[in-house]
């Protein structure tokens, strides 16, 4: 939620702090700050709103020293301001957070804190004036550490400096994560490898419980029970350039633009392109003896899993129970014994998923997660990993994280039915050269992006969109909605289309555009049916289907309608190619009303709170 930075280093960290925080930026962005040791003493700086204003307090008041923490936030406890802004501190302790301390009143009250001794609003504060009151005991700062921290209750990452400690820093974590980074005689600390990526490629990755005391040259881990532990140091695909805009607006634009190549590079690891066959590995599963798969998410990754739930009842004839995670794991839904649990996210650190995750871990399910990032909680806490290949997504809607997590699950869905008997070995290579159509397809879809745009100029102008689908395609209309609604802030809602006349078809007038995902397959006849019931009733609908489809619907109405043309691809995978439109749709009434495309209001890229 919030993006944590730690240097301990040779150089001024000012500058570095600040360079990684425009690379956490995407994880919060209402508020930021830093804080050094310089001579012993503690200074800090920070800043409402985003980076560029920090860097412009800096520029007026300089601040000095090699070692230094940042955050750059976003609000749980109290409003965005600088006051609220980490790192909080005293004239012996600074410290930033990632996440919420659940009982900070009563740690408050317990040290005799009245509100008006306290300079903010935030539950991080108390941390640091339990700190102090350690500290002015005469505890050393790792004592001090090891004496608070039970008490804290909630999911939180913490990294802290001290006066008169020019070289250390300390760190902890429970449910939220951090990495530290090995340099050659530095040392880093970052809420994700990403912010680290442009000073070392040795991280090493907390376990839930650890604490950590770190000088430029050494780490020592300990974990919940105060025991030395070695943790492995492990070596980082990303690289300082993996985070850049290219020639593109927005990052949000170029993730786009890159889904013909993430997803080839997903496929590669799931399907063999030659033999034309699926590749998935082995899960150590036995779905001949699965009675019930349940899958769990937040966001657009749960509309990922409601593709899937599609896919894999068609598919296997296996039921699948699926629900947003912060419902799933208050719900504690009864479950089969040694059954199979699914869990999709892009970060790998969604606090409900990985709630859920843990939920379904002690009702014996066999976890299975899908998720970018292969260093995640998440993913160190599953079963089995079937890693998207999307590399690192920064804009805050998800885009390309979304298509590759929907080739994962297809080639799962297909692999389950194989496995079961259920897809011979002329279907699986259907199937698979389907599949492997997907990155040209999608890049002529791309190539059509300004026929998007000019739909967009009248999209946006309304206040509120519907988006309309049938089975697969459904997901997709509310996947449609959801970027609009996040980017663009028009209200927007995807409905199933056979569902209209059961109360939505009362919104239709001709200020409520329409946007219907009907490829041409076997529930064509009765979508376009809803999406013409729409169009007599003045609905303005942008209909997108393949040439066939938008042939028969002009046949089947004399009201004119907009329409975009999306090739002719296997029913199976159109989910796919149907998201990238409402992609672009999304993406340009955004631009047209000219909001922040990549760190939209009120949102987070990764949500490590409940
Ligand atoms: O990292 P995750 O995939 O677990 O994130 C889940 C949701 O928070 C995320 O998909 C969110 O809905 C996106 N901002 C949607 O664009």
């Amino acid at each position: 939620m919030c993006g944590i930075i730690g240097i301990i280093g040779k150089n001024q960290a000012s500058e570095l702090l600040i360079d990684g925080l425009r690379r956490l930026e995407y994880r919060g962005y209402d508020s930021t700050g830093i804080a050094t040791v310089d001579d012993g003493i503690l200074n800090r700086r920070r800043a409402s709103g985003k980076i560029i204003n920090l860097e412009k307090e800096i520029l007026k008041k300089p601040i000095s020293g090699t070692m230094g923490i940042g955050h750059t936030r976003w609000a749980t406890h109290g409003v965005p301001s600088e006051n609220n802004a980490h790192p909080h501190m005293t004239e012996k302790v600074a410290v930033v957070h990632n996440g919420i301390i659940e009982n900070y009143r009563e740690l408050a009250d317990g040290l005799g804190l009245k509100p008006s001794d306290m300079e903010s609003e935030t539950d991080t504060e108390v941390i640091v004036h339990l700190l102090t009151q350690k500290l002015n005991d005469g505890k050393t700062p790792l004592q001090s550490v090891q004496e608070i921290l039970p008490q804290l209750k909630g999911a939180f990452a913490l990294c802290m400096i001290f006066s008169g400690h020019n070289n250390t820093m300390i760190g902890a974590r429970v449910g939220s994560p951090l990495a530290i980074g090995v340099g050659d005689g530095e040392t880093y600390f970052g809420s994700d490898a990403l912010a680290l990526a442009p000073y070392t490629q040795d991280i090493c990755y907390l376990n839930d419980g650890d604490y950590v005391i770190a000088t430029d040259d050494n780490i020592k881990i300990y974990d919940n029970s105060d025991k030395v532990v070695e943790r492995p140091i492990v070596k980082t695909s990303l690289s300082g350039d993996s985070v850049g805009r290219g020639n593109y607006e927005t990052f949000m634009e170029k993730e786009i633009h890159e889904q013909p190549t993430v997803i080839g590079d997903t496929l590669t690891s799931y399907i063999h392109p030659a033999k034309q066959t699926l590749t998935i590995p082995d899960l150590g599963v036995d779905f001949n003896k699965i009675e019930k798969i349940t899958i769990s998410a937040c966001g657009t990754a749960y509309y990922a899993g409601l593709v899937a739930k599609y896919w894999i009842e068609k598919l296997t004839r296996i039921p699948v129970e699926i629900d947003v995670a912060s419902e799933f794991r208050y719900r504690e839904p009864p479950m089969f014994k040694n059954g199979v649990a699914i869990f999709v996210s892009q970060s790998g650190e969604t606090m409900d998923t990985l709630e859920a995750l843990r939920y379904c871990k002690k009702q014996n399910q066999k976890i299975i997660s899908i998720v970018n990032v292969l260093e995640s909680t998440i993913a160190r806490e599953s079963d089995a990993i079937l890693q998207t290949q999307a590399g690192p997504e920064i804009g805050v809607a998800s885009t390309k994280a979304f298509t590759t997590q929907l080739t994962v699950l297809l080639c799962l869905s297909l692999s389950i039915a194989k496995q079961i008997g259920k897809l011979d070995k002329k279907l699986e290579k259907e199937f698979v050269s389907a599949l492997l159509e997907l990155p040209s397809t999608i890049s002529q879809v791309l190539a059509e992006a300004d026929n998007i745009k000019a739909i967009a100029e009248n999209v946006a102008k309304a206040k509120d969109v519907l988006f309309l689908g049938r089975g697969v395609n459904y997901p997709i209309a509310m996947e449609g909605a959801l970027k609009l609604k996040e980017i663009s802030y028009i209200h927007a809602e995807g409905y199933p289309a056979g569902e209209m006349k059961h109360g939505p078809i009362a919104l239709i007038d001709d200020s409520v555009p329409i946007i219907a995902s009907c490829p041409n397959d076997e529930l064509f006849d009765k979508t376009a049916g809803n999406i013409q019931e729409a169009i007599a009733r003045g609905g303005r609908v942008v209909f997108m289907s393949d040439s066939d489809g938008i042939a028969k619907m002009r046949k089947m109405t004399s009201t004119s309608f907009a329409e975009f043309c999306v090739p002719k691809i296997n029913h199976l995978v159109a989910p796919i190619l149907y998201s990238v439109p409402v992609q672009l749709l999304a993406y340009y009434c955004a631009f047209i009303k000219g909001t922040d495309i990549d760190q939209p209001r009120n949102l987070a890229k990764s949500v490590t709170v409940e």
